[in-house]
């Protein structure tokens, strides 16, 4: 397949990024209304007239003008789980973002402001530590911190950070703040951007200075997500390939409401640690294997007594998901959803029944989507243990899907969902702004 080769330097940063410490904290802020969410991710609110309230904020903050930034969350299409084992996934960047405005100051201090939050903090570049506390700022200040350590000489400045991406619903909140501040804080400086280098800093940033032991999608597509596409991404090379989607299906996001926390947190980095352990116990006898991604199901079969049951399950999960994206990554190549729905089924029974991360709300919410008309796939997305699923849905239907399952999942669970219609969107960009027009510039 057609890859866009990253540079030499990802390979080393990215087998430095490892850390045992567990992913505890989600940015604190209060999420969108439920009225704005659907209609910014139907695309009736324009990212500009964010831009320009970003910079009125700004300017009654600081008193001064400021450039803005903007970086968006994602959906995953499919590939869940598979990015941390060096495989394959397919995500698209959304229409749901966190902006920073930027104003560089004459000391080396990062004030930063968040507009949700209506909460200041300080921090020094000299003196930025290396961890996090626990704040909303361990992202902006984290991604300081790994920027300068990466070798990037930053200039203080002041930032005001405001975002629309809906909390604990999967869609990538983390790395939407931290690419926007990376990109705002090295344009600032002076420093050309390298979107690659960007996302793989941004993740370390999260795993080591906020302790979250994420993979690189969320920030790879935040940083080069492109407008009415997904990014097939091979999680270990880096590599990728811009993946039109079919024109008539729409890409709808059910947010099922809930977020089961207790599990989410800890579970993650227990998955993680389970497919370390399998890793360790195959390559016994399969010394070639590095990761999950080496392993094939034949293999898998062969050496299922090195294995636990579980550990056994979960392999079978990442083997035939990282098969999975790349059957829909094909079906889309050739314009195709005639298979889809099957992939998608399969993603979600493997996710419910061998990684053991789905919940009763999702399970639901797939089932009702599944006997709707006109969609043409439906399966949960994210880490789990709650926040969305993600639909193909026919884009003459879409209304209708969202209207019934909205009622469906009520009726069924008690809680009325957000369901959002949405677009496959650019990544990370500058939005420039001069005094009486704003000028869109992206890089
Ligand atoms: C979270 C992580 C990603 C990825 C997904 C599951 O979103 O941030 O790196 O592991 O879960 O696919």
């Amino acid at each position: 397949m057609l890859m866009v080769r990253c540079p030499d330097f990802v390979r080393s940063s990215r087998d430095e990024i490892d850390d045992e410490r567990t992913r505890t904290h989600l940015p604190n802020w209060a999420g969108p209304t439920v009225e704005t969410v659907q209609c910014l991710c139907s695309g009736k609110r324009t990212g500009m007239n964010k831009a320009r309230e970003v910079l009125g904020s700004f300017k009654a903050r600081f008193g001064t003008g400021a450039s803005v930034y903007k970086a968006p969350g994602r959906v995953n299409l499919i590939g869940e789980h598979t990015d941390y084992n060096e495989g394959f996934v397919l995500p698209a960047a959304i229409g749901f973002s966190c902006w920073a405005g930027i104003a560089p100051r004459e000391d080396r201090k990062l004030v930063l402001y968040s507009g949700n939050l209506g909460e200041g903090r300080e921090a020094d570049l000299d003196n930025l530590g290396s961890r996090g506390s626990g704040q909303w700022s361990d992202y902006p200040i984290g991604v300081a911190w790994a920027l300068e350590a990466a070798g990037y000489r930053l200039r203080g400045a002041d930032l005001y950070i405001s975002g629309d991406v809906p909390l604990g619903a999967g869609l990538s909140s983390s790395a939407a703040i931290e690419v926007s501040t990376g990109y705002a804080l090295l344009s600032a400086a002076g420093h050309a951007i390298d979107r690659t280098k960007l996302a793989v800093l941004c993740q370390r940033a999260e795993n080591e200075f906020v302790g979250a032991r994420v993979g690189i999608m969320d920030q790879f597509v935040s940083c080069h997500g492109q407008a009415g596409h997904a990014l097939l991404i091979d999680c270990r090379s880096l590599e990728y390939r811009a993946q039109k989607l079919p024109a008539k299906v729409k890409l709808v996001i059910c947010n099922t409401m809930v977020k089961h926390k207790l599990q989410a947190g800890g579970e993650y980095n227990v998955r993680r640690a389970e497919c370390e352990e399998a890793v360790r116990k195959l390559s016994a006898a399969l010394p070639q294997v590095r990761s999950l991604r080496d392993v094939s199901s034949e293999e898998l079969a062969q050496n299922r007594n090195l294995l636990s049951e579980t550990l056994y399950r979960r392999c079978r999960h990442i083997i035939t998901e990282n098969k999975r994206v790349q059957d829909v990554a094909e079906l889309f190549e050739q314009g195709k959803v005639v298979g889809l729905r099957e992939l998608m089924a399969a993603s979600h029974e493997s996710m419910r029944d061998d990684y053991e991360i789905s919940c009763r709300e999702l399970d639901v919410m797939v089932e009702i989507a599944g006997r709707q008309r006109g969609v043409y796939g439906a399966r949960m997305t994210g880490g789990g243990f709650g926040g969305c699923t993600i639909n193909f849905v026919d884009a003459e239907h879409a209304a209708e899907f969202q209207a019934r399952v909205s009622a469906e999942y009520e009726t069924a669970i008690g809680l009325r969902p957000d369901i959002y219609i949405c677009e496959a969107s650019q990544g990370a960009e500058l939005v420039e702004a001069a005094a009486e027009n704003l000028t869109r510039v992206i890089r």
